[in-house]
């Protein structure tokens, strides 16, 4: 007798006897006989219960989720009974000996269909919820990309480092988790936004190819494709060109695509910052499809439309966007489109229709058949399409374009759900405004190089300086970023003393880093991928929280540990905190 797994029996194992160990998947009654599908994480097999077994009338009392250790015969299933979806479904086993293991009360939600249970009841019961299918692949299919990109760097000479997670603040624009000091009042660690100061370090201690699967925390809001605890591929490589650096990460994303789906990635787009807005509106463009933007601010000039000539005199851009079948739009529709621009942050739209009997328009008095021949031709548009146009400031209008492209590339059904459309933006602005103080920050973090020859804007012009930052984008999501670091203190204190920073504040917050620069510090990149993200694309899910084994919810909750959670009186006074009373809301 030998102990297989669920996925394991074959119709060559037949007349074996064999010891299976699962969950009750389903159980059917059947004229006398008892089936039970018996699951584990590698698949279902059929066991059979005879009434001539002292197993049946244990059988008879068994439910959904018991966990089962059933001995019997492997036998072929009677023609016509296989099941070809199973992989066991060739063999059933008869059971001759069983014990129930465990009892299972009703789960919240059914384990084995795949139905749409709450997601706050599915995170409460996670190891329920963990226990279908859909759960099991993904946890697998993230297993192995994170095993592949191992693989991948170990090959290459890479060494796995490990970082500490009680560190102080590594400044990437979120705020941080602090954990208060019981040693020291008033004093806290930050955990790690990223292991950025680190890893640089390591760098200048001479590793010169370091990874790390990296645990990273961040207190910003959630979405659907953040957490607040997340997986970075992280990566740090000395004596490299930024070239070298998008070569090895583009290599590592074909490797694990090869690896893990078995798809064959052809050579990732490279666009610069500035193309990538004029071309789709957007620094992580979806290349799944084309609807490529087209400027038109010159198609209009001398346009008596107000709208179209303020935004033109004011220096605006009137951009225009291709939708494919369009023509075919309602009245209606078009001003429920409208609507949703207008929630995407467009100020109004207009369209015009290409219908076989001429054209209509929201602007029917200004647009004319040549504007309409011009814009056709820079949309590529043809008989049958719509061209949507989107009129003010030049980065609000290719903003709000981009992100109507990206909707219009979902409603004419362009968007492949099994493409993987992979490239890397580069040349990215250095200096980004902060929405909440209006002050100058680093777009990346403030360790980034900016680009060669552009060091002398930072007493000129430092808006126009450029970065040596480059992003991996991935289907529209950003999944990784990286530079090519600063490796002489002099020009790190000359970007902090532009960030505004006083030598006081620097020596308090990052006198240790600068200080490790002055020891002959080597020149160094190296980049970081969202492996979350990577995941969830990898596994066709549109939540970054269908791969993560133990998410926090949409609000930042545990909601099975039921986390956070009050802390004793007692822990709190060993930490030397007291607790202000929140105000109530009014
Ligand atoms: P950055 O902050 O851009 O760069 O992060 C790198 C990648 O990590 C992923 N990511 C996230 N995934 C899930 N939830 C989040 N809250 C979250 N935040 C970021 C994204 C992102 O592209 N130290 C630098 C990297 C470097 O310069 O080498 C850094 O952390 O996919």
């Amino acid at each position: 007798m030998t102990r297989r797994s669920c996925g394991a029996l074959r119709a060559a194992d037949a007349e074996t006897v064999a010891e299976l160990n699962g969950w009750v998947h389903r159980r059917r009654d059947h004229g006398g006989l008892i089936f039970v599908d018996l699951r584990d994480r590698d698949g279902l097999t059929q066991i059979v219960f005879d009434p001539q077994h002292t197993a049946f009338s244990q059988a008879e009392h068994l439910r959904n989720e018991d966990v089962l250790r059933a001995v019997g015969r492997v036998r072929k299933r009677p023609p016509g009974t296989e099941n070809p979806k199973l992989a066991t479904g060739e063999v059933e086993v008869e059971v001759q000996e069983l014990e129930i293991l465990n009892r299972s009360q009703v789960p919240p939600f059914q384990i084995n269909v795949e139905e749409n249970a709450d997601e706050n009841l599915r995170l409460e019961y996670r190891y329920l919820d963990l226990r279908r299918t859909r759960m099991q692949r993904n946890l697998t299919i993230r297993h192995r990309i994170i095993k592949a990109m191992r693989d991948f760097f170990d090959e290459r000479d890479f060494l796995e480092i490990e970082t500490p997670l009680l560190i102080k603040r590594t400044p990437e624009g979120a705020r941080d988790y602090l954990v208060p000091s019981r040693l020291y009042p008033g004093s806290c660690y930050a955990l790690p936004q990223s292991p950025q100061m680190l890893k640089q370090l390591l760098m200048i201690a001479g590793f010169g190819r370091y990874m790390q699967i990296a645990r990273c925390l961040r207190d910003e809001d959630q979405r659907a494709d953040r957490q607040l605890e997340f997986t970075q591929l992280d990566v740090e490589m000395s004596f490299c060109t930024q070239d070298e650096v998008l070569d090895l990460m583009e290599s590592c994303m074909r490797f694990v695509w090869k690896r893990v789906l078995d798809v064959e990635i052809p050579p990732f787009a490279r666009l610069t910052f500035a193309e990538a807005v004029e071309r789709y509106g957007s620094d992580k463009p979806d290349l799944r499809f084309g609807l490529e933007l087209a400027a038109s601010s010159d198609v209009f000039a001398g346009s008596e439309f107000l709208v179209f000539k303020s935004v033109i005199e004011n220096g605006g851009e009137i951009v225009a966007l291709r939708y494919p079948g369009g023509a075919a739009l309602s009245r209606r529709e078009f001003d429920a489109l409208t609507e949703e621009a207008k929630l995407l942050g467009a100020k109004g739209m207009v369209w015009i229709a290409l219908g076989e009997d001429g054209i209509k328009s929201s602007a029917q008095r200004f647009i004319e058949q040549p504007h309409a021949d011009e814009l056709a031709r820079r949309t590529q548009a043809q008989r049958g399409d719509a061209i949507l146009l989107f009129a003010d400031a030049r980065d609000a209008a290719y903003a709000v374009a981009g992100k109507m492209r990206v909707e219009v590339g979902r409603r004419a059904g362009l968007r492949r759900d099994d493409a993987y459309a992979f490239c890397f933006i580069t040349d990215f602005p250095y200096l980004e405004i902060d929405p909440e103080t209006g002050k100058p920050m680093p777009a990346h973090h403030p360790f980034t190089s900016p680009a060669p020859g552009e060091w002398d804007l930072i007493e000129t012009d430092p808006v126009r300086m450029r970065a040596q930052q480059y992003d991996m984008v991935l289907n529209g999501y950003e999944i990784g970023s990286g530079s090519i670091r600063i490796h002489k203190p002099e020009l790190q204190r000359r970007i902090f003393e532009m960030l505004g920073m006083t030598p006081e504040q620097v020596e308090a917050q990052f006198g240790f880093f600068v200080r490790a620069l002055d020891y002959g510090a080597p020149p160094h990149g190296g980049m970081a991928l969202g492996v979350d993200r990577i995941a969830m694309v990898a596994c066709a899910e549109e939540n970054i929280r269908e791969v993560i084994a133990f998410p926090k919810n949409q609000v930042a909750r545990d909601v099975m540990m039921d986390a956070p959670s009050p802390a004793p009186e007692k822990a709190l006074r060993e930490l030397h905190i007291q607790q202000i009373p929140s105000k109530p809301k009014n």
